[in-house]
């Protein structure tokens, strides 16, 4: 006989609340059933999430079940039993309440309606019933989540042909477009001194594709054309850009992808809130990155951390950091880094925890970033900003997050040496290109840092490393991984030059005397052989 434990606890919390409330009053019993329907959301396929009392169109309806991408999937309106049901209803649909996917309760009747009809109704005493009604709820597929599926499928089919046609539109100027060759030969030049000296053309153009098609992105989800006029990457590549792709190359181009851009302008539209669409964002950005290049989203580790994660990590090291050296994350000279931010969650998650009095000093001179792929660092520095503003009040631009390859990125070590701050004016002469993301870069490298927190790629999906997808080489790093962790171990060679342990091992040489490396990790390499160090 089939069970239905969370409306039995349902029926248990309603008698209780009614015995001690005193009423079957609305406010007295609702929390009730959103026990029931959060229960029944977390144990949802999808994971769902279900939002109490979050405003929306015609009103703020008791609760809003929210996907993965942070799309409402339904909503939820509990009311007295003293009321009539179904006036009920008429009034809240005359108020603009919406009427794709809504369930009304009194706790004794509930009423779904879906795509504007009624759909089911039922006695909710009876729990067969109920359960069938609330599964029907979180299952239906609203019109506009079937159109985002259907733009999303389209997008991985399209885009390789658009890529093609982009790939070769940048060839043809890159051969005859002297433009563009003077502006790429500036910007190639700017990319090897701040982000590494491996840099090579093909990176070049692989960051101008993906600013290209990831610029409407940006556009339709936060409205923002600004960002790319003024943050410091965003606005070269925009120069680069204008030298050949305009008009109507442009648009044959793109034209493409317009139904999966219109699909997440649509989607986002619907999200009012900005934070909201922080997180719309993030789950945009693995979508978007495995589409594009599956073999470097799995390389770079294109996944973003969950905040439960983040907060925990944030929280372990500051009571670390007080245990074992008396400091904590707020003080004066705690440099943290996160060297390879993504969409940036430490630092926004940061930002929320530090004291408000302390916030600026950190936000401004002893929280850094660096990313080295263009969509999560386009993504990290408005997240970054608008969290900050968000806080505060004030906008500010964060001056700490570099485009750069964190592993490439010894330049610390001379700078540790030699001391001394950094000039902003004059420091290269690369003519028109911006040099704000090289002196970054360097003004990071004169920084004692001592928390280093983040979540490294790890390449978990890559069985046989060395021969798929195999990553790039880092002859500095590799050879600090030889003379410490191969030379002491007696474990397998060949498997250590991966990209966690390359983190690991520039972590630990990058933290100044004192202090803590917290990095999301895997558990194989801890309990496999492979990891074993003499
Ligand atoms: C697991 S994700 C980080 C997720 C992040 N915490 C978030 O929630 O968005 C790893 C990120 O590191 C970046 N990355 C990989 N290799 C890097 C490198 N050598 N230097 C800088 N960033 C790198 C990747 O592009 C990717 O965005």
């Amino acid at each position: 006989m089939p069970t239905y434990p969370h409306i039995d606890r349902y029926y248990e919390d309603l008698n209780r609340l009614i015995e001690f409330g005193g009423s079957g009053n609305e406010l007295n019993i609702r929390s009730a059933f959103q026990t029931c329907l959060d229960a029944y959301c977390r144990g949802h396929r999808e994971r769902f999430v279900l939002v109490p009392e979050l405003p929306g169109p015609g009103g703020v309806p008791d609760g809003t079940i929210k996907d993965s991408l942070r799309m409402a999937r339904g909503y939820w309106e509990a009311k007295d039993t003293d009321d009539d049901l179904d006036d009920e209803i008429q009034k809240k649909f005359a108020r603009g309440y919406p009427q794709d996917n809504i369930l009304f309760e009194d706790s004794r009747i509930a009423v779904l309606v879906q795509n504007r009809e009624v759909a089911m109704r039922v006695d909710m005493t009876r729990p067969s019933e109920l359960d069938r009604l609330i599964r029907h709820f979180l299952d239906y597929e609203l019109p506009n989540i079937e159109e985002f599926r259907a733009a999303q499928e389209q997008f991985k089919a399209d885009l390789p042909a658009v890529l093609q046609n982009l790939r070769q539109t940048v060839e043809t100027a890159e051969a005859r477009n002297p433009d563009y060759q003077v502006a790429t030969a500036d910007f190639l030049d700017l990319c090897r001194q701040s982000i590494g000296p491996a840099v090579t053309p093909e990176d070049v153009r692989e960051m101008l594709l993906q600013h290209i098609l990831t610029e409407d992105i940006f556009l339709r989800v936060f409205s923002e054309d600004q960002f790319h006029r003024e943050n410091n990457i965003a606005s070269q590549l925009s120069k680069l850009e204008e030298t050949f792709f305009t008009g109507d190359a442009r648009r044959e181009t793109i034209d493409r992808l317009l139904t999966y851009y219109g699909a997440i302008g649509r989607a986002a539209y619907d999200i009012s809130d900005f934070a909201e669409k922080q997180k719309f964002l993030k789950a945009i950005y693995e979508d978007f990155y495995k589409a594009y290049n599956p073999a470097a989203a799995d390389r770079l580790g294109v996944v973003y951390t969950p905040n439960e994660v983040v907060d925990f990590i944030i929280r372990g090291v500051d009571y670390l950091l007080r245990k074992h050296f008396g400091r904590t994350l707020a003080d004066d000279h705690v440099q943290i880094l996160d060297p390879a931010t993504g969409t940036g969650t430490f630092v926004t998650s940061l930002i929320e925890y530090l004291p408000e009095d302390r916030l600026e000093r950190k936000y401004r001179h002893e929280i850094h970033a660096n990313e080295v792929a263009i969509l999560p660092y386009y993504i990290a520095n408005l997240n970054i900003e608008y969290t900050y503003k968000e806080r505060t009040g004030r906008y500010l631009e964060f001056p700490n997050l570099c485009f750069v390859d964190t592993l490439d990125n010894m330049g610390w070590q001379q700078a540790g040496a030699t001391g001394g701050a950094v000039q902003r004016q004059g420091t290269l002469d690369l003519g028109a290109v911006s040099v704000e993301n090289w002196v970054r870069v360097q003004e990071q490298n004169e920084k004692p840092i001592s928390v280093i927190i983040g979540n490294p790629p790890y390449n978990d999906s890559q069985t046989n490393w060395n021969e798929f997808n195999p990553n790039r080489p880092y002859p500095e790093i590799d050879r600090r991984i030889r003379e410490t962790y191969i030379s002491r171990s007696n474990a397998q060679k060949t498997h250590q030059y991966d990209m966690y342990k390359r983190f690991l091992r520039w972590a630990s040489d990058r933290l100044d005397d004192d202090g803590i490396i917290a990095f999301v990790t895997n558990r194989a390499y801890l309990r496999s052989s492979t990891g074993r160090w003499v």
